[in-house]
């Protein structure tokens, strides 16, 4: 059945079962598939949106707790990043565009706001809405939703628009390099064959009978990662594996 909030559902679902089950731990989590347009299947756990702060990585914990001033956290999913933050005593915003995820980062007591990342005129009205923003945050390998290189310099030139002068965006994504499956590696040679970069791919997801729209996901490497960020006024302060992490300043 199609659902375009697959995967809020599968957040709210697991959310709820949270006083009977430890839902930061594998098995307290649901599984849900990834699907990929070539038929390949990766099967996981809705647990890592529940990780506890002692639980996060240790790479990502470093950065979060580099965060500064007020922040928001962008493609936050049931708020975890937030909820640690908030905790801190730091002015936190949690955004998304999942309406499963913004239900329970606000039963977490966070202060939440629709926000679709990749759409420039949603990052402005944010600004509108919270006025000064020094940290944007955006973990958790959401960035690959962006789609395209072009489209990742577009997000970076807004974000540099709506934040302050001693504004940082801090986050990550995974890279397409790594991999030695040789399912993933014909992948890449088909991206090739078609003249895109090797990390693009459709993918969609799949929680019980529910299934998302297909969406484009871009995984960059690091070498397309920097080109971007060299097509804006951001300097690439950070770039740090495995991960990869990343921190970018204005000064
Ligand atoms: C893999 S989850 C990561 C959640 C969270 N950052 C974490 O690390 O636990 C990706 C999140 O991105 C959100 N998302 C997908 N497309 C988005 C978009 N265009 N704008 C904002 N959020 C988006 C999803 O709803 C989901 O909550």
């Amino acid at each position: 059945m199609q659902h375009a909030d697959t995967f809020g559902q599968l957040l709210r679902d697991t959310y709820a079962q949270r006083d009977t089950k430890d839902i930061s731990s594998f098995s307290g989590g649901l599984l849900y598939a990834i699907e990929r347009d070539d038929d390949y299947l990766s099967l996981t756990s809705s647990f890592i949106y529940f990780l506890t702060p002692d639980k996060f990585p240790p790479n990502e914990k470093r950065l979060l707790d580099m965060a500064q001033g007020r922040t928001v956290e962008l493609a936050c999913g049931a708020g975890r990043m937030s909820a640690y933050l908030q905790e801190k005593g730091m002015e936190v915003i949690a955004t998304d565009v999942s309406d499963g995820a913004l239900e329970i980062c606000q039963d977490r007591g966070l202060n939440v706001q629709p926000v679709d990342f990749t759409d420039p005129a949603s990052l402005i009205e944010l600004k509108e809405e919270v006025e000064e923003i020094d940290t944007l945050l955006i973990f958790g390998n959401s960035l690959p939703v962006i789609g395209t290189q072009e489209k990742l310099t577009q997000f970076l030139n807004t974000a540099w628009e709506i934040t302050s002068d001693s504004g940082r965006v801090m986050g990550d994504f995974n890279s397409p390099v790594p991999v030695r499956d040789q399912l993933h590696l014909d992948y890449h040679q088909r991206n090739r064959n078609r003249g895109n970069p090797i990390g693009l791919i459709k993918i969609r997801i799949r929680y019980l009978n529910m299934v998302s729209d297909w969406f484009d996901f871009w995984l960059p490497t690091v070498e397309e990662f920097r080109a971007a960020v060299a097509e804006t006024k951001w300097k690439l302060e950070l770039i740090e594996e495995p991960g990869y992490y990343f921190i970018l300043s204005k000064t």
